[in-house]
This record gives C-alpha cells, sequence and structure tokens, in this order.
C-alpha cells in the first residue's frame, strides 16, 4: 500500500458545479443516502445534474449547472433591481438580489485514504449553508464570516467504493449585515487528511511570555488529537525555524495518548537574540510540530507566530515593542471592483499594499472576522490588525462563532485586539453588559495576552458596560468632544477611535450631485454623525490617549450607499474607491501618515467655458511650505500646517496649475495638474508586470483615457472595451462609479473621472498574455504579461 504524507491539505477550490435557484430537497429522510442530486449512486457522471428531488419525490428537471471555480460570489453577477424592499436585501446591499445557490462536485479517494481522517474545511460561505456528502447530510451552517469544518471519514467512498459527491446548499435570502455581503461560497474550501493521532484543528497556541532583546521564551502548547482506538506513547518534537529557514530551538516531549482523547501538551523555548516582529520590520518564525510514533513522523503541522509585546495605556496610547506608536488604522468591509466578495488572494494583498503607501499601519475588519489569508498577509507586510467578533451574542451560536475566530487567529502578531461588537443596540445597558462580559471571559480565557475592546457609538458611561472590556473604542467619538470630555470623567478608561470619519466623497467630483448620487471631494455632504479626516486626524495627532483611529472607510464600499439611495449602489466613504484608485483625502491621510516629502493639488485643472470662475484650491503636503504657480505666475507660498489643507482662490485660466513643495526653501516634490485637451488614448498601468501561473493570480491593470499629450482626462467616460488573450482571463472590471450600474463581470467598462479598472487573472499555464483596451475613437492600448510557474 502507498505511503500517505503525513498531513495533506489540499486546496478544494476548483471543478465545481454551480446551480442559481432553489431546489427542494428533505432535509433528511434516512441517516444517509437520500438520493437525488446529493449522490450520484448508480448514475453516470451528468446524468446527476438533471436529478433533484421535489415535493413529489424525485424526478428529472432540466437544470442548468454552470462549471465555477472558488472563490465564488454568484451576488455580483446578478442584474440591479431598484426595489428597497427587495425581499430582505434592499438596497443597503447594493441593489443586488440574494436568493438561493448549489455548488456540487465529485472527487476522487484512493483506496490507501482509508483509515485516515478527512477533514474538509469552508473559510467562509455567505448565507446559511448546508451539506451532504454522498447523500448523507452532514451539517448546516449560520454565520458567513467564520469557518466550519466537517470529518468525513465515514460517509467517504474510497478507491473501488466508488465516486464521491459533495452539495452545498446556500441559502442567501436573508442578510447578516447592513452592507453588501455577497452570496455563496466565498471564501477557499480546503480537504485535509491525517492520521488518526494528529495535532487538532489550530491545534497549537503559541505565546511570548518574556521578550528582550538578548532572549525571548516561546511558549507552545500542543494540543494532540487520538481519534483512534488504541492507547499511544508518542514524541512531539517543536523546532522553531527563523526566516531563513535556521533552526534556533526546538523541545522533545514523550506523551501518553489515549484513545479517543486529546492531550494539551506545554513546551518552552528559548530563542536567543529575537528579532522582533513591528509594522517596520515584520520578521516571523515558523514552529514546526511534528507526531512521532515508533519513530515514524505521523503529523506535521506548522505554525507561522511573531515574537513581539503589546501594552496599551490610558495616557500615552499604544506599545508596541515598548515603543509608543499611533493606530494610524482603516476600517473596511471585503468587497472589490469586479469579483464582489470573492477575493483571490492577491486581490486581498493588493488592497493592504494600497493601503499601507497611504501610510496605514492598522485594519479593522468590519465587522467580522476576516479571511485567514488577510490576516497572514498583514502578518508578512506588517499591518497591524483590530480583529472583530461579528455580535453581541453569547447563544451558543455567537460563542461559537467567538471561539473559533479566536482558536484561528490567536497566533497572528498583526492581530493586536480582539473587538467584541459594534454599535449594538444594547450598548449602555445593564443585559448589554452582562452579554458582553460572557464574550470578554471567554475571550480572555482563550487568549488571555490581548486586549478586548467593544466599538461603541452610545452608553459608554450607562449600565457598567464600558467596565467590562480593556479598551473602550468611540465610533465618532468627536461629536461634541465627547471622546475628550470622557478622558476627563475617566482617566483610567483606556480608549481607541474605533470608527471615525465616515466623510462622503466620490472621485472626481468637485459638485454635489443629488441626482446621479455624487457627493463632492470638497467634503460638502458629510453625515451628521461623521467628520472630516482632517478633524478625525487632528483629534488624535493632539491627544495621545486616543492611542488612534481607524477611518470609516480605507476603500468604498458596495451597498450602504449614503447620503443617496438608487441610483447610487455603494458608500461614498473610501478614501479610495471601490477599483482602489485615491479620492483625494487619501493624500491627506498620505501627508499625516508618511515622511517622504509630498504633495497634492486639487481640483483637477480642465473645467473648460469656466474661465475667469474663482476656483478654491486645495493643497495637502507634508513640506514646510508649498508654492502655487499658475502657468508660470506665483500665487503665493504658504506655511504647512501638517494637519491641515491649504487653499487658494484662483481665477480659472487653462494652462499649468503646479504645487511646489519646498523644505528649508528648496523645492523637493511637486504636483502638475494640466488642463487636458480631447480624449485620444489609453493607457494601461498594470500593478506588476508578472504573475504565478496557478489559476487565482490577478494583476489589477488600472486604465487611463489620456489626450494627445498623455495627459489624463478628468472627466472621461468613454467605453473600453477590454480582450485579454493567453496565460489568463479577465476577471472583472470596475470604474468606482458609486452609480454604475454596468456589470462588472463583462468585456466592457466605461471610464469614470477618467480611469476604470480592468482584473487580469493568470491561468494555471506558464506564458505571456495580452491584454488590449479598445475604445471608439481612441487609440487602444496593449500590455503583456509574463504568466510563470512558481520557481520552487
Ligand atoms: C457606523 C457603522 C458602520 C457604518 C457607518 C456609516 O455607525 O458602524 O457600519 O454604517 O456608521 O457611517
Amino acid at each position: 500500500m502507498k505511503q500517505q504524507p503525513a498531513r495533506e491539505q489540499r486546496l478544494f477550490d476548483q471543478d465545481w458545479h454551480f446551480y442559481k435557484g432553489d431546489i427542494s430537497i428533505p432535509y433528511a429522510v434516512k441517516g444517509g443516502m437520500t438520493g437525488g442530486i446529493t449522490d450520484c449512486g448508480s448514475l453516470q457522471e451528468g446524468e446527476w445534474l438533471d436529478i433533484a428531488f421535489n415535493d413529489k419525490g424525485m424526478e428529472h428537471q432540466q437544470l442548468e449547472w454552470a462549471s465555477v471555480g472558488l472563490p465564488h460570489d454568484w451576488c455580483i453577477e446578478q442584474q440591479y433591481v431598484h426595489d428597497d424592499l427587495l425581499g430582505s436585501r434592499d438596497g443597503s446591499h447594493g441593489y443586488l438580489p440574494g436568493g438561493t445557490g448549489f455548488y456540487r462536485k465529485t472527487f476522487e479517494i484512493p483506496a490507501e485514504g482509508l483509515g485516515r481522517k478527512w477533514n474538509i474545511r469552508f473559510d467562509g460561505v455567505s448565507g446559511v449553508s448546508t451539506v451532504w456528502v454522498n447523500g448523507h447530510l452532514i451539517g448546516e451552517h449560520r454565520g458567513g464570516y467564520i469557518g466550519f469544518s466537517y470529518d468525513l471519514s465515514d460517509v467517504l467512498r474510497y478507491g473501488d467504493e466508488g465516486k464521491n459527491v459533495i452539495l452545498v446548499k446556500v441559502d442567501a435570502t436573508e442578510p447578516e449585515g447592513w452592507w453588501y455581503e455577497g452570496c455563496g461560497i466565498y471564501r477557499h474550501v480546503w480537504l485535509e487528511q491525517t492520521h488518526l493521532l494528529h495535532v487538532g484543528e489550530f491545534g497549537t497556541v503559541i505565546t511570548t511570555p518574556e521578550v528582550s532583546r538578548e532572549q525571548a521564551v516561546v511558549n507552545v502548547r500542543t494540543i494532540l488529537c487520538n481519534e483512534g482506538t488504541q492507547s499511544e506513547t508518542l514524541e512531539l518534537v517543536t523546532e522553531i525555524y527563523d526566516a531563513d529557514g535556521q533552526a534556533v530551538g526546538s523541545a522533545v516531549d514523550r506523551i501518553f495518548a489515549g484513545s479517543y482523547g486529546e492531550r494539551k501538551q506545554e513546551q518552552q523555548i528559548v530563542v536567543e537574540q529575537p528579532k522582533l516582529w513591528s509594522t517596520d520590520t515584520p520578521y516571523l518564525y515558523r514552529a514546526v510540530s511534528l507526531v512521532k510514533l515508533d519513530g515514524e513522523t505521523v503529523d506535521r503541522y506548522e505554525t507561522v507566530f511573531g515574537i513581539r509585546t503589546i501594552r496599551f495605556d490610558a495616557n500615552e496610547g499604544f506599545f508596541l515593542n515598548g515603543e509608543p506608536l499611533l493606530i494610524k488604522g482603516t476600517c473596511n468591509h471585503q468587497d472589490f471592483a469586479g469579483v464582489g466578495v470573492a477575493l483571490p488572494d492577491s486581490l486581498i494583498e493588493y488592497k493592504l499594499k494600497l493601503l499601507q503607501e497611504m501610510g496605514s499601519n492598522a485594519y479593522r475588519s468590519a465587522h467580522h472576522p476576516p479571511t485567514p489569508e488577510l490576516l497572514a498577509a498583514c502578518d508578512r507586510i506588517g499591518m497591524l490588525v483590530m480583529d472583530e467578533n461579528r455580535k453581541l451574542d453569547s447563544s451558543p451560536n455567537g460563542l461559537s462563532q467567538l471561539k473559533r475566530m479566536l482558536y484561528r487567529d490567536r497566533n497572528h502578531p498583526s492581530v493586536i485586539i480582539w473587538n467584541l461588537e459594534n454599535e449594538e443596540v444594547l450598548e449602555g445597558t445593564v443585559m448589554g453588559a452582562r452579554i458582553l462580559k460572557t464574550l470578554a471571559d471567554t475571550t480572555r480565557k482563550i487568549d488571555p495576552t490581548r486586549p478586548v475592546s467593544a466599538a461603541l457609538n452610545h452608553g459608554w458611561n450607562e449600565g457598567g458596560y464600558s467596565e467590562v472590556v480593556d479598551i473602550v473604542g468611540y465610533n465618532y467619538g468627536q461629536r461634541n468632544n465627547l471622546d475628550i470630555r470622557d478622558h476627563e470623567q475617566y482617566p483610567e478608561r483606556v480608549m481607541i477611535g474605533s470608527e471615525s470619519a465616515s466623510y462622503t466623497t466620490t472621485r472626481g467630483i468637485y459638485e454635489d450631485d443629488p441626482v446621479r448620487g455624487y457627493c463632492s471631494e470638497y467634503g460638502t455632504n458629510v453625515p451628521s454623525w461623521g467628520c472630516s479626516p482632517e478633524r478625525a486626524w487632528s483629534d488624535v495627532a493632539q491627544n495621545r490617549f486616543l492611542t488612534g483611529v481607524f477611518l470609516w472607510t480605507g476603500f468604498d464600499y458596495r451597498g450602504e450607499p449614503t447620503p443617496y439611495r438608487w441610483p447610487c449602489i455603494n458608500s461614498h466613504f473610501g478614501i479610495m474607491d471601490t477599483c482602489g484608485f485615491p479620492k483625494d483625502s487619501y493624500y491627506y491621510m498620505q501627508a499625516v501618515w508618511t515622511d517622504e516629502p509630498m504633495v497634492h493639488l486639487f481640483p483637477h485643472w480642465t473645467w473648460n467655458g469656466a474661465e475667469g470662475r474663482v476656483i478654491e484650491v486645495r493643497v495637502f503636503s507634508n513640506t514646510e511650505t508649498v508654492e502655487l504657480i499658475l502657468n508660470g505666475r506665483s500665487l503665493g507660498e504658504q506655511q504647512v500646517n501638517r494637519t491641515a489643507h491649504l487653499s487658494w482662490d484662483v481665477g480659472y485660466e487653462p494652462g499649468e496649475l503646479i504645487a511646489v513643495g519646498k523644505i528649508g526653501g528648496k523645492p523637493v516634490t511637486r504636483k502638475v495638474a494640466v488642463t487636458a485637451g480631447q480624449a485620444a488614448g489609453i493607457r494601461l498601468y498594470p500593478d506588476r508586470s508578472r504573475a504565478v501561473a496557478d489559476g487565482a493570480d490577478t494583476v489589477p491593470v488600472r486604465v487611463a483615457v489620456v489626450d494627445g499629450q498623455g495627459n489624463i482626462v478628468p472627466t472621461a467616460d468613454n467605453e473600453v472595451r477590454f480582450e485579454v488573450e493567453g496565460a489568463g482571463i479577465l476577471l472583472g472590471v470596475g470604474n468606482g462609479n458609486p452609480s454604475s450600474h454596468e456589470p462588472d463581470k463583462a468585456t466592457v467598462r466605461r471610464a469614470f473621472n477618467g480611469w476604470c479598472l480592468a482584473l487580469v487573472q493568470a491561468s494555471a499555464e506558464a506564458g505571456p498574455v495580452t491584454v488590449r483596451a479598445v475604445s471608439t475613437g481612441l487609440a487602444s492600448a496593449e500590455v503583456v504579461l509574463q504568466i510563470s510557474k512558481p520557481s520552487i
């Protein structure tokens, strides 16, 4: 018999069939073998696709199954419907219907797999899911933001026993939140096999109780499961490797593991001269746990971790490795242009990269736990995370979701706070405080190394609510300066700006437009609870006890259209739009959050027919002074106050407007706005020229409409058609227009204020992929990306 690997984790994302619609399936008739589409039984592949139960029994139906890969979001594939009472997924979900869908996949398990443990893990399914395997009802899961796993060992068919069928029903009719949530299996699925004696799921807990520059004590608790009938004496070897793959410490223990039992083993390993994880140097170590039986390795489990210390102080805020660090954060939902919530891992990293380039060092995964790949990326790039529980809910389901988040995420160095709720109705009540206390106690028991917080928008000082958590979150605390007043009244309270700004602006728009649903970038249409990023950040810069801020939001997201609804289908809160194109306030954040000299001016300088009109020109910079120059004439030099904008009133004349940033009187940086001519061509700006041939890696290609001189035409809305040939596909398109009803799964997209975006996904085969952009009356453009196999 073929030797099985110690542990195998197989990505289970490919070769699914998808049916959009409902199929009636009896919940359970007998224990197993309910037949129909939940199994293939004796049927040939293909035949089963038409067979389903209805209320009269099993019958043939002509069901249309599409071939899909995961991650998948069927919501984004649908058409917008203007109906505020669309089921219960109204405008707050972006006017895209939910509904029900089915996923089905056949797969084979080798004969040698018999006698091992087979576990399937779904990282996230949006909607209530029900899973059948080979006709057996396996489980139902509610909660779209946390994963779930099922042991399939009994119900699988091994070798000659036949093929296996998995069927997943996703009922996405009911919303869980008030933002776009997508529909379907939108995160990865994994099939994992292990020996009966193995490290449990999320089965290591790594803490660093003592850290100094000289050495770190690394505590590794390993949860060992023996699912066999025999008690065993095993050897647990834990080895620690540095980022270069050098072993830096290890521990060995002999352990008795009783049959059908679970054992926890503590090991302490000292790492000399540890390299600390920080936002500037996100250094990672790897712990390898080896389970050995009679000298043979029967399980091998890896955990990535970091060595760092965190501390929060009521007066001085946050300390990372003993150094004070202001939290420069954004809150974010999950979605992105072209893909809905089904982001390939590389797009998750792209979003984080854009935030980091803006100077942000922290991410709040509002309002739920993020996908595991996001945390892994934050560990790698040095982005702090406020990891968030979905709801104030101590019911069995609520607690189980919270616990899974904690078990899953507690080894990530990036995670610095567990946020247990957001703006719940029961804030400031005694019942709310009881529920919150249960969540806080549960959290502290599972992870005593990080503080717990709650993100409140009312009830801070009532019902004993704030006393239950370690850090009190202030959502929009700048209203009436209540955060500052609370600090005076409760000087021992550790506070954080858990949510702020909600600054509603539309990229490239300089006048509010209620008909089209656009908000000016001057910030003249901000909701009553919101404020400008300037106000939000100035408060933090002046009051260290606020610890930092999480701006609402880094990116526009689908749903929650505010202040307008239809035709708006997405929010305007982002510092970037849904494609990741910066709005003007992006540059304010860069001015206060980064030190590389920069200057930005707005609005654009193409106002045909507005000659002589006085336009307010605003400038953000982190230099000492800025001089504004119009067509070679100085309009004056102003002193920079880094936390505020500069402003000039300028009579419009076409030409060239330049902001020159100076330090010590010398020009160090400049931004030029040129009056653009007629749209004449297209420019393509791929984020990278190479991608990995894994069928998933995705390269965002920014598409600009330019005039004959190559200047961006800031009002252009030309329709661009994309042709992608070779080793890749067009995954989706977008343009950041919050009122666009064009489909994101399409080969054409209009530009919005000069820009649109194409997402090009690598195929599984290496080779070049050509991306061509064509538009009537414009010179077309082409780029070639190289898709290659990863070097081993
Ligand atoms: C907050 C809330 C967010 C979002 C935001 C809009 O109160 O936590 O989810 O709704 O307001 O301004």
